[in-house]
């Protein structure tokens, strides 16, 4: 199984949009895919279950590793996804909750879904490499970084992707898969150049050559708890992501069983 994270240092950034159109993508491709909500806020669940106030989540089991994740598992229309919602995380979300020391529970939780033959998971994290998300990454096979197309966003992205590459040292198998330029608005030039001035800042490997389009498709469809490629206005995303899911799977090795 290969276990992936979308993290970024800043906040609203497309994570959350990445992490539920890229695990949308994959399980598309056949694989048995999970998608867990690490984030507190509980975004992803609030955008794919209108449930999921009500739901016991990743964090549920944080607090409890004696928990069967199993039942923590949302099934979807499509067979072949589902996901894990944040839970009743409030401990958490207020600070009190511990932010450290959840490794072994996160090792833990990624076992169990092992075991139930997934193909790939894939983790939303909060933003920023502390507390939970630093555990999420000490458990994670690959990082993907989403980043927002706009001038005061790029310069902090090499620093972010150095932090991510010494995380290295305590998750040799913690490979750096580079950068997704998000919002990108090709009409507006101050974000064409924010573009090409981070492809300018990082090695070529690092951006992804596909980018996502600014699109307000992106807020209908999570106000409608949906992938954005399930509405029928949506399907021209469903290239997008099956590019990006193709770029990145290039880069991933060992490659996601089939
Ligand atoms: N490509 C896009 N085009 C237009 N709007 C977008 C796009 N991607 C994301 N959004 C919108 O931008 C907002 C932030 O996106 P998202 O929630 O995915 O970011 P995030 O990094 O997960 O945020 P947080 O750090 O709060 O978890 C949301 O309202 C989302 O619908
Ligand atoms: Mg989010």
């Amino acid at each position: 199984m290969t276990t992936l994270a979308i993290t970024s240092q800043k906040g609203g950034v497309g994570k959350t949009t990445l992490a539920i159109n890229l695990a949308y993508a994959f399980a598309r491709s056949g694989r048995k895919t999970l998608l867990v909500d690490s984030d507190p806020q509980g975004s992803v669940g609030l955008s794919l279950t209108r449930q999921s106030r009500h739901l016991s989540g990743f964090y549920d089991f944080l607090e409890n590793p004696a928990m069967n994740v199993e039942e923590l598992i949302v099934p979807t229309r499509l067979p072949t996804f589902s996901l894990v919602a944040a839970g009743q995380s409030s401990a958490y979300e207020l600070g009190s909750g511990p932010v450290s020391g959840n490794l072994h529970r996160i090792k833990g939780f990624v076992s169990q879904i092992r075991a139930m033959n997934y193909d790939l998971c894939i983790f939303d994290t909060a933003a920023g490499l502390f507390g939970v998300t630093a555990d999420v990454l000490g458990v994670s096979n690959g990082v993907i970084v989403p980043q927002q197309s706009e001038p005061l966003g790029v310069r902090s992205v090499p620093k972010m992707l150095e932090a991510l590459t010494r995380m290295r040292a305590v998750n040799p198998s913690l490979q750096v898969l580079g950068v997704v330029l998000t919002m990108v608005k090709k009409e507006l030039s101050e974000s064409l150049e924010s573009a090409q001035a981070l492809r300018g800042l990082l090695p070529q490997e690092m951006v992804m050559k596909t980018e996502i389009p600014r699109n307000d498709l992106y807020v209908q469809a999570s106000a409608r708890g949906l992938p954005v490629g399930v509405m029928e206005e949506g399907a021209e995303t469903l290239s997008t992501f099956e590019k990006l899911r193709l770029e990145l799977e290039q880069r991933i090795s060992p490659p996601i069983p089939t």
